[in-house]
Protein backbone atom coordinates (compact mmCIF):
# COMPACT_ATOMS: atom_id res chain seq x y z
CA UNK A 1 0.00 0.00 0.00
CA UNK A 2 2.79 2.57 -1.27
CA UNK A 3 3.36 4.57 -3.92
CA UNK A 4 5.11 7.36 -5.66
CA UNK A 5 4.18 9.97 -8.10
CA UNK A 6 5.67 13.19 -9.68
CA UNK A 7 3.64 15.94 -10.98
CA UNK A 8 4.15 19.31 -12.58
CA UNK A 9 2.87 22.81 -11.37
CA UNK A 10 1.28 24.44 -14.36
CA UNK A 11 0.72 28.23 -15.54
CA UNK A 12 -2.71 29.04 -16.25
CA UNK A 13 -2.99 31.41 -19.92
CA UNK A 14 -6.52 31.61 -19.28
CA UNK A 15 -6.82 31.95 -15.46
CA UNK A 16 -9.14 30.66 -12.32
CA UNK A 17 -10.43 32.87 -9.80
CA UNK A 18 -13.67 32.72 -7.81
CA UNK A 19 -16.01 29.40 -7.07
CA UNK A 20 -19.80 29.03 -7.98
CA UNK A 21 -19.75 26.11 -5.15
CA UNK A 22 -17.36 26.45 -2.70
CA UNK A 23 -17.86 22.94 -1.39
CA UNK A 24 -17.50 21.33 -4.49
CA UNK A 25 -14.97 23.54 -5.64
CA UNK A 26 -16.77 24.35 -8.78
CA UNK A 27 -14.98 27.59 -10.62
CA UNK A 28 -16.88 30.31 -11.99
CA UNK A 29 -14.90 29.66 -15.16
CA UNK A 30 -12.94 27.38 -17.84
CA UNK A 31 -9.20 28.23 -17.81
CA UNK A 32 -6.17 26.65 -20.03
CA UNK A 33 -2.94 25.72 -18.54
CA UNK A 34 0.40 24.64 -20.06
CA UNK A 35 2.37 21.66 -17.44
CA UNK A 36 5.68 23.42 -16.97
CA UNK A 37 9.24 20.58 -16.95
CA UNK A 38 10.92 22.76 -13.90
CA UNK A 39 8.57 22.73 -11.24
CA UNK A 40 7.33 19.97 -9.99
CA UNK A 41 6.47 17.92 -6.75
CA UNK A 42 7.16 14.45 -5.76
CA UNK A 43 5.27 12.56 -3.07
CA UNK A 44 5.11 9.10 -1.68
CA UNK A 45 1.94 7.78 0.06
CA UNK A 46 1.48 4.63 2.46
CA UNK A 47 -0.97 3.45 4.06
CA UNK A 48 0.43 1.27 6.86
CA UNK A 49 -2.59 -0.44 9.54
CA UNK A 50 -0.68 0.60 12.52
CA UNK A 51 -0.41 4.61 12.08
CA UNK A 52 -2.91 6.42 15.02
CA UNK A 53 -2.47 9.49 12.81
CA UNK A 54 -1.15 10.74 9.33
CA UNK A 55 2.44 11.58 9.43
CA UNK A 56 3.17 14.36 7.14
CA UNK A 57 6.43 15.54 5.62
CA UNK A 58 7.23 18.58 3.85
CA UNK A 59 11.03 19.27 2.32
CA UNK A 60 11.85 21.82 -0.05
CA UNK A 61 14.79 21.21 -2.69
CA UNK A 62 15.95 23.39 -5.00
CA UNK A 63 16.92 22.18 -8.78
CA UNK A 64 19.62 19.66 -8.76
CA UNK A 65 20.05 19.00 -5.34
CA UNK A 66 20.78 15.76 -5.05
CA UNK A 67 17.98 13.94 -2.76
CA UNK A 68 19.49 10.62 -0.65
CA UNK A 69 17.16 8.30 0.07
CA UNK A 70 14.99 7.00 1.81
CA UNK A 71 14.58 10.41 3.30
CA UNK A 72 15.04 11.36 6.88
CA UNK A 73 12.08 12.35 8.37
CA UNK A 74 13.49 14.73 11.05
CA UNK A 75 15.07 16.92 8.22
CA UNK A 76 11.36 18.18 6.93
CA UNK A 77 10.47 21.37 6.94
CA UNK A 78 7.20 22.02 10.03
CA UNK A 79 3.77 22.80 8.61
CA UNK A 80 0.96 24.50 9.65
CA UNK A 81 -1.99 22.90 11.02
CA UNK A 82 -4.26 24.35 8.35
CA UNK A 83 -1.79 22.95 5.34
CA UNK A 84 -1.65 18.95 7.37
CA UNK A 85 -5.83 19.50 7.57
CA UNK A 86 -5.94 19.84 3.79
CA UNK A 87 -3.86 17.32 3.44
CA UNK A 88 -5.66 15.08 5.89
CA UNK A 89 -8.91 15.86 4.64
CA UNK A 90 -8.27 15.06 1.03
CA UNK A 91 -6.81 12.12 1.92
CA UNK A 92 -9.96 11.34 3.79
CA UNK A 93 -11.76 11.75 0.30
CA UNK A 94 -9.79 9.21 -0.55
CA UNK A 95 -9.84 6.67 1.72
CA UNK A 96 -13.62 6.90 1.28
CA UNK A 97 -13.30 5.99 -1.99
CA UNK A 98 -11.49 2.95 -0.87
CA UNK A 99 -13.39 2.00 2.34
CA UNK A 100 -10.38 1.85 4.29
CA UNK A 101 -9.58 4.00 7.30
CA UNK A 102 -5.94 3.53 7.51
CA UNK A 103 -3.70 6.52 8.34
CA UNK A 104 -1.46 7.42 5.74
CA UNK A 105 2.25 8.45 6.24
CA UNK A 106 3.11 10.97 3.18
CA UNK A 107 6.58 12.93 2.05
CA UNK A 108 6.60 15.02 -0.36
CA UNK A 109 9.06 17.59 -2.09
CA UNK A 110 8.95 20.39 -4.33
CA UNK A 111 11.86 21.42 -6.29
CA UNK A 112 11.09 25.05 -5.92
CA UNK A 113 10.00 27.32 -3.13
CA UNK A 114 6.57 26.34 -1.78
CA UNK A 115 3.59 28.82 -1.64
CA UNK A 116 5.06 31.77 -3.17
CA UNK A 117 2.45 31.62 -6.32
CA UNK A 118 4.21 28.73 -7.88
CA UNK A 119 1.65 26.39 -8.06
CA UNK A 120 2.47 24.60 -5.10
CA UNK A 121 -0.71 23.07 -4.46
CA UNK A 122 -1.34 22.61 -7.98
CA UNK A 123 1.12 20.26 -8.42
CA UNK A 124 1.52 19.03 -4.64
CA UNK A 125 -2.06 17.79 -4.80
CA UNK A 126 -2.01 16.19 -8.62
CA UNK A 127 0.90 14.25 -6.72
CA UNK A 128 -1.36 13.11 -3.61
CA UNK A 129 -3.89 12.53 -5.89
CA UNK A 130 -2.45 10.16 -7.98
CA UNK A 131 0.33 8.49 -5.78
CA UNK A 132 -3.04 7.62 -2.47
CA UNK A 133 -5.35 6.41 -5.00
CA UNK A 134 -2.49 4.16 -6.57
CA UNK A 135 -1.67 2.90 -2.77
CA UNK A 136 -5.41 1.88 -2.58
CA UNK A 137 -5.44 0.17 -6.47
CA UNK A 138 -8.18 2.22 -6.76
CA UNK A 139 -7.62 2.13 -10.85
CA UNK A 140 -9.11 5.83 -11.37
CA UNK A 141 -9.29 7.03 -15.14
CA UNK A 142 -7.34 10.08 -15.75
CA UNK A 143 -10.72 11.56 -15.64
CA UNK A 144 -11.71 10.94 -12.53
CA UNK A 145 -8.36 11.69 -10.87
CA UNK A 146 -8.48 15.30 -12.44
CA UNK A 147 -12.08 15.20 -10.40
CA UNK A 148 -11.01 14.12 -7.70
CA UNK A 149 -7.44 16.21 -7.37
CA UNK A 150 -9.99 19.68 -8.04
CA UNK A 151 -11.15 18.89 -4.59
CA UNK A 152 -7.73 19.41 -2.96
CA UNK A 153 -6.83 22.10 -5.01
CA UNK A 154 -9.01 23.39 -8.34
CA UNK A 155 -5.82 24.44 -10.24
CA UNK A 156 -4.60 20.41 -9.22
CA UNK A 157 -7.01 19.36 -11.62
CA UNK A 158 -4.80 20.98 -14.71
CA UNK A 159 -1.48 19.34 -13.51
CA UNK A 160 -2.88 15.56 -14.21
CA UNK A 161 -2.99 15.68 -18.09
CA UNK A 162 -0.23 16.26 -20.88
CA UNK A 163 1.27 19.31 -22.29
CA UNK A 164 -1.62 21.76 -22.64
CA UNK A 165 -5.31 21.58 -20.80
CA UNK A 166 -8.23 22.38 -20.38
CA UNK A 167 -9.98 22.73 -17.07
CA UNK A 168 -14.03 22.81 -18.11
CA UNK A 169 -15.83 24.36 -15.63
CA UNK A 170 -18.86 22.04 -15.29
CA UNK A 171 -21.97 21.87 -13.43
CA UNK A 172 -21.48 19.21 -11.01
CA UNK A 173 -18.38 17.32 -9.31
CA UNK A 174 -18.32 14.94 -12.58
CA UNK A 175 -18.35 17.55 -15.12
CA UNK A 176 -15.80 19.62 -13.95
CA UNK A 177 -12.63 18.15 -15.05
CA UNK A 178 -9.28 18.48 -16.67
CA UNK A 179 -8.87 16.91 -20.15
CA UNK A 180 -5.38 17.06 -22.46
CA UNK A 181 -6.07 19.51 -25.30
CA UNK A 182 -2.37 19.16 -26.65
CA UNK A 183 0.25 17.06 -26.16
CA UNK A 184 3.47 18.63 -24.48
CA UNK A 185 5.50 17.83 -27.61
CA UNK A 186 3.33 19.73 -29.75
CA UNK A 187 4.86 23.40 -29.34
CA UNK A 188 8.52 24.42 -28.18
CA UNK A 189 7.36 27.08 -25.78
CA UNK A 190 9.34 28.29 -22.62
CA UNK A 191 8.14 29.88 -19.81
CA UNK A 192 10.54 31.36 -17.82
CA UNK A 193 9.82 32.25 -14.48
CA UNK A 194 11.54 35.41 -12.94
CA UNK A 195 11.48 34.60 -9.09
CA UNK A 196 11.38 37.89 -6.85
CA UNK A 197 9.72 36.31 -3.73
CA UNK A 198 10.88 33.52 -2.43
CA UNK A 199 8.62 33.47 0.51
CA UNK A 200 5.01 32.40 1.38
CA UNK A 201 2.81 35.12 0.40
CA UNK A 202 0.20 36.74 3.13
CA UNK A 203 -2.93 35.67 1.31
CA UNK A 204 -3.61 32.49 -0.12
CA UNK A 205 -5.81 31.89 -3.42
CA UNK A 206 -8.47 30.42 -1.41
CA UNK A 207 -9.29 33.01 1.21
CA UNK A 208 -8.50 36.10 -2.37
CA UNK A 209 -10.95 34.33 -4.01
CA UNK A 210 -13.42 34.30 -1.70
CA UNK A 211 -14.34 38.10 -1.76
CA UNK A 212 -14.28 38.19 -5.45
CA UNK A 213 -17.51 39.49 -6.17
CA UNK A 214 -17.02 42.41 -4.14
CA UNK A 215 -15.10 43.68 -7.38
CA UNK A 216 -17.41 45.44 -9.75
CA UNK A 217 -14.96 43.44 -12.91
CA UNK A 218 -15.07 40.56 -11.59
CA UNK A 219 -18.87 39.61 -14.13
CA UNK A 220 -17.48 41.73 -16.78
CA UNK A 221 -14.30 39.00 -16.67
CA UNK A 222 -16.08 36.32 -16.76
CA UNK A 223 -18.54 37.20 -19.29
CA UNK A 224 -15.55 37.46 -21.54
CA UNK A 225 -13.73 33.88 -20.71
CA UNK A 226 -15.35 31.88 -23.60
CA UNK A 227 -14.28 33.73 -26.33
CA UNK A 228 -10.86 34.06 -24.70
CA UNK A 229 -10.73 30.34 -24.68
CA UNK A 230 -11.90 30.21 -28.25
CA UNK A 231 -9.54 32.64 -29.12
CA UNK A 232 -6.50 31.25 -27.34
CA UNK A 233 -7.44 27.40 -28.30
CA UNK A 234 -7.59 29.03 -32.48
CA UNK A 235 -3.93 30.59 -31.14
CA UNK A 236 -2.63 27.15 -29.94
CA UNK A 237 -3.84 25.24 -33.04
CA UNK A 238 -2.51 27.68 -35.47
CA UNK A 239 0.86 28.31 -33.44
CA UNK A 240 0.28 31.61 -33.84
CA UNK A 241 2.63 33.21 -31.06
CA UNK A 242 1.51 37.00 -30.89
CA UNK A 243 -2.28 35.92 -30.67
CA UNK A 244 -1.52 33.36 -28.21
CA UNK A 245 0.32 35.79 -26.32
CA UNK A 246 -1.82 38.66 -26.62
CA UNK A 247 -4.36 36.58 -25.28
CA UNK A 248 -3.01 35.25 -22.39
CA UNK A 249 -1.12 39.21 -21.38
CA UNK A 250 -4.84 40.14 -21.66
CA UNK A 251 -6.29 37.53 -19.11
CA UNK A 252 -3.49 38.19 -16.68
CA UNK A 253 -4.19 41.96 -16.54
CA UNK A 254 -7.95 41.04 -16.83
CA UNK A 255 -7.33 38.42 -13.59
CA UNK A 256 -5.66 41.35 -11.71
CA UNK A 257 -7.84 44.11 -12.05
CA UNK A 258 -10.36 41.98 -10.35
CA UNK A 259 -7.99 40.91 -7.78
CA UNK A 260 -7.14 44.33 -6.74
CA UNK A 261 -10.55 46.30 -6.81
CA UNK A 262 -11.70 43.29 -4.37
CA UNK A 263 -12.31 44.43 -0.89
CA UNK A 264 -10.15 44.05 0.70
CA UNK A 265 -8.07 45.01 -2.19
CA UNK A 266 -5.26 42.25 -2.83
CA UNK A 267 -2.05 43.15 -4.37
CA UNK A 268 0.50 41.04 -5.28
CA UNK A 269 2.99 42.68 -7.40
CA UNK A 270 6.52 43.97 -6.05
CA UNK A 271 8.79 46.67 -7.65
CA UNK A 272 10.57 43.96 -9.25
CA UNK A 273 7.15 42.26 -10.85
CA UNK A 274 6.73 46.01 -12.00
CA UNK A 275 9.88 46.47 -13.57
CA UNK A 276 9.83 42.99 -15.59
CA UNK A 277 6.35 44.29 -17.14
CA UNK A 278 7.96 47.36 -18.29
CA UNK A 279 10.71 45.52 -19.46
CA UNK A 280 8.84 42.91 -21.69
CA UNK A 281 6.84 45.85 -23.39
CA UNK A 282 10.18 47.31 -23.67
CA UNK A 283 11.35 44.05 -25.32
CA UNK A 284 8.75 43.46 -27.52
CA UNK A 285 9.15 46.97 -29.64
CA UNK A 286 12.86 45.80 -30.05
CA UNK A 287 11.82 42.64 -31.72
CA UNK A 288 11.86 39.86 -29.35
CA UNK A 289 8.16 38.18 -28.99
CA UNK A 290 8.03 37.79 -25.19
CA UNK A 291 4.80 38.01 -23.22
CA UNK A 292 4.22 37.97 -19.25
CA UNK A 293 1.32 35.75 -16.79
CA UNK A 294 1.43 36.21 -12.98
CA UNK A 295 -0.38 34.04 -10.30
CA UNK A 296 -1.94 35.17 -7.23
CA UNK A 297 2.03 36.41 -6.56
CA UNK A 298 4.68 38.74 -7.35
CA UNK A 299 6.37 36.02 -9.56
CA UNK A 300 6.41 36.69 -13.27
CA UNK A 301 5.85 33.87 -15.86
CA UNK A 302 7.69 34.99 -19.24
CA UNK A 303 6.52 32.93 -22.04
CA UNK A 304 8.58 33.10 -25.20
CA UNK A 305 9.43 30.41 -28.20
CA UNK A 306 12.49 27.95 -27.72
CA UNK A 307 14.68 30.13 -29.86
CA UNK A 308 14.43 32.76 -27.73
CA UNK A 309 14.80 31.30 -24.29
CA UNK A 310 18.92 31.75 -24.26
CA UNK A 311 18.17 35.43 -24.82
CA UNK A 312 15.52 36.31 -22.49
CA UNK A 313 16.83 34.47 -19.42
CA UNK A 314 19.94 36.33 -19.95
CA UNK A 315 18.24 39.90 -19.16
CA UNK A 316 15.95 38.84 -16.86
CA UNK A 317 19.56 37.88 -14.80
CA UNK A 318 20.35 41.66 -15.08
CA UNK A 319 16.96 42.61 -14.02
CA UNK A 320 17.06 44.06 -9.90
CA UNK A 321 15.24 42.49 -7.34
CA UNK A 322 14.78 39.07 -9.28
CA UNK A 323 16.34 36.18 -7.11
CA UNK A 324 16.23 33.05 -9.23
CA UNK A 325 15.29 32.19 -12.55
CA UNK A 326 13.28 28.69 -14.00
CA UNK A 327 13.25 28.31 -17.47
CA UNK A 328 10.51 25.26 -18.72
CA UNK A 329 9.30 23.32 -21.47
CA UNK A 330 5.47 22.09 -21.69
CA UNK A 331 5.47 19.20 -19.77
CA UNK A 332 3.63 15.68 -19.45
CA UNK A 333 0.82 15.32 -16.42
CA UNK A 334 1.61 13.47 -13.41
CA UNK A 335 3.20 10.21 -13.49
CA UNK A 336 3.74 7.43 -10.99
CA UNK A 337 7.25 6.34 -10.11
CA UNK A 338 9.23 3.91 -8.73
CA UNK A 339 11.43 5.88 -6.82
CA UNK A 340 9.55 6.11 -3.32
CA UNK A 341 11.07 9.08 -0.91
CA UNK A 342 10.86 6.77 2.47
O1 LIG B 1 -5.95 26.19 -7.34
P1 LIG B 1 -5.64 27.37 -6.50
O2 LIG B 1 -6.61 27.50 -5.38
O3 LIG B 1 -4.20 27.38 -6.06
O4 LIG B 1 -5.87 28.70 -7.40
C1 LIG B 1 -5.07 29.06 -8.51
C2 LIG B 1 -5.37 30.46 -8.91
C3 LIG B 1 -4.42 31.09 -9.92
O5 LIG B 1 -3.13 30.53 -9.83
C4 LIG B 1 -4.30 32.58 -9.60
C5 LIG B 1 -4.94 30.99 -11.34
C6 LIG B 1 -4.84 29.64 -12.00
O6 LIG B 1 -5.76 29.34 -12.79
O7 LIG B 1 -3.87 28.91 -11.79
Amino acid sequence: MKATAVAPANIAFIKYWGKKDEALRLPLNSSLSMNLSGAYTTTTVEFPPNLLEDDIHMYSAPPRTKIQLPLKFGASKAIGSSEREKISHHLDRIRQKAKIWYKARVATINNFPSSAGLASSASGFAALTMAASEAFKLKLSEKELTVLARLGSGSACRSIPDGFVEWREGSSSGSSFAYSLLPSSYWKLCDVIAIVQNTPKDVSTSDGMSSIKTSPYWKGRINKIPDKIDRIKKALLEKNFQSLGEILEEDCLDMHRVLQTQNPPLYYWNDATIKIMENVRGWRKSGMPVYFTIDAGPNVHLICEAKDEKTLIEKVRNIFGVLEIISNKPAQGTKLSKKHLF
